[in-house]
């Protein structure tokens, strides 16, 4: 454990004033080891951005959270530019997906629900997947604290999972149907180190 680096970079980040509720929920000494061998500069409180590049009307910035306890970290040595982000079929992704070759290669978009965030991520990742973003797709908020916890199965996940947060999982979804899109293109991580936090390009259905 190492409080102290970890204190640091939380007073950096502070600056943004985002939300309190985030201090609470990283100074459990259990997530500590989160920040070991991360980037900080890639992680605010914890949390990953990814932005959408395509289609247009998807073109912001997303928060995810990574899994604890389960799943590579999304440290310095991953880095995906203009890849696609593939909604599994079926969406829950329990199983193997039936778009198989549109995932490998890929990153995984996965709805929660019906099996664990772990089950989910390690199908993803045999798929090929190289990252499994697992959202709600829902209009509610009340999720946006929900933390992607290891189920204590014995089979470990070797590629990076994120939970998506608040309603961009529905919007996401919404707007690729409507288009008829089968794909977005995204980079993750984006680095929002020192990017002022009204430069953040936030989806505008989303407060962080
Ligand atoms: C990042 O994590 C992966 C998977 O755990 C590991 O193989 C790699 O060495 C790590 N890279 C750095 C720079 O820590
Ligand atoms: C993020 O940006 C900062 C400031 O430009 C830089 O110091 C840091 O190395 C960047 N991180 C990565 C992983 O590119």
């Amino acid at each position: 454990m190492k409080p102290l680096p970890y204190l640091s970079k939380y007073l950096v980040f502070n600056v943004l004033h985002l939300c309190s509720c985030f201090i609470l929920s990283y100074c459990g000494a259990n997530t500590l080891h989160l920040m070991d061998g991360t980037s900080t500069a890639e992680i605010i409180n914890g949390d990953v951005f990814f932005e959408i590049i395509e289609p247009s009307e998807l073109e912001y910035t997303y928060r995810i959270r990574p899994a604890k306890g389960f799943g590579a970290p999304f440290n310095s040595s991953f880095h995906i530019k203009n890849v696609p982000l593939i909604p599994v079929l079926p969406k829950n992704g329990c199983k193997p997906p039936d778009n198989l070759d549109d995932v490998e290669g890929n990153v995984a978009f996965i709805e929660r629900g019906d099996c664990s965030f772990k089950r989910k991520a390690l199908i993803a990742e045999q798929a090929g997947a190289r990252a499994a973003i697992i959202s709600d797709v829902t209009d509610s908020k009340d999720e946006y604290f929900i933390e992607m916890i290891d189920d204590h199965t014995i089979d470990e996940v070797n590629i990076p999972a994120g939970y998506l947060m608040g309603k961009n999982g529905l919007m996401i979804l919404n707007t690729l149907r409507r288009l008829r899109r089968t794909y977005a293109l995204i980079n993750l991580p984006v680095n929002l180190t020192y990017t002022p936090v009204h430069k953040m390009n936030q989806p505008p259905w989303m407060g962080w």
